[in-house]
């Protein structure tokens, strides 16, 4: 698919949606996070507004890693939300952005896409995707939220650098055919749409039932890396603000609230990776 089909298809208008009213396309930009941002700051109304990329020159990863993804193969998008959201519910939407795009998957290709806490989507024990939320204030006092999400849609082992070989996959080496991204990128929209509707009226009940049918973390042992510390312990759960619950070797039950997950040891069988 050349750029123009992909742009046209991505891009066409989304009747009644708040998530992707608007649809913002660049073949390349530096960050698709900072174009949808310095674009929200302009606009009374950003929510919902969806910029999308062919491709980043300056692709950000949690922790001030790089994003890197070759043009015109994978997903690069940021969401735009301004809302009125309580502490606790801007804590779950990167949660929600995690469920939206492995529900998409799960439904588009058939293969078994699990969360990863916080918010890295696995495939085989391999992440084929992986989600930067930003908060900007605004000039006058308004939060913007970015959802950045990144997806290795039709990426093959020769366009990754050998440092991620072994840790990344795409859906393209996991199904063993390309996929059309404009329509796992609408799939994605649609499932955005509806999660986040559940999380505007409270109900996150609901959105962490549907987070913990879909992870592969909990359960399992797992050593949790944060700047320079390094914690061990068994993932019992999270709370209800997404943060992960990790029951260390003392019995104590310790409230983790970033972090990189590794899982080391599985508690049970789990086809989810
Ligand atoms: C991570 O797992 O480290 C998060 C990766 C997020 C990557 C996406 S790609 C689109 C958006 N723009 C960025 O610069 N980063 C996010």
């Amino acid at each position: 698919m050349n750029d123009n089909t992909f742009k046209d298809e991505a891009c066409a208008p989304i009747p009644g949606a708040i998530i992707g009213r608007e649809i913002i396309f660049f073949s390349t930009t530096s960050s698709t996070n900072d174009a949808a941002i310095e674009i929200g700051k302009q606009r009374d109304n950003p929510e919902g507004i969806v910029v999308i990329a062919d491709e980043q020159t300056g692709g950000k990863g949690r922790f001030g890693r790089k994003w890197e993804s070759p043009h015109g193969v994978n997903l690069l998008f940021t969401v735009l939300l301004k809302p009125k959201l309580t502490p606790q519910q801007v804590s779950l939407i990167t949660l929600v952005a995690a469920i939206a795009v492995t529900h998409a998957i799960r439904k588009l290709t058939g293969v078994t896409a699990g969360i990863k806490w916080p918010n890295d989507i696995l495939i085989n024990g391999k992440k084929t995707g992986g989600i930067l939320t930003e908060i900007k204030a605004c000039a006058n006092q308004i939060d913007i939220l970015a959802i950045g999400i990144g997806v290795n849609v039709n990426m093959t082992p020769d366009m990754m650098g050998k440092e991620i070989r072994t840790l990344a996959t795409s859906l393209k080496i996991e199904k063993g055919t390309s996929l059309n991204r404009a329509v796992l990128f609408r799939a994605i929209l649609a499932e955005l749409e509806t999660y986040y509707k559940i999380l505007l009226r409270g109900d996150s009940v609901t959105l962490i039932q549907e987070w913990l049918s879909l992870n592969s973390t909990i359960g399992n042992t797992v050593s949790v890396r944060n700047q320079d510390s390094v914690i061990t312990g068994v993932a019992e759960g999270i709370n209800e603000s997404g943060e992960l619950l990790l029951k260390l070797e003392s019995g104590e039950t310790k409230t983790i609230y970033a972090g990189d997950v590794t899982i080391l040891k599985k508690g049970s069988e789990d086809p989810r990776g």
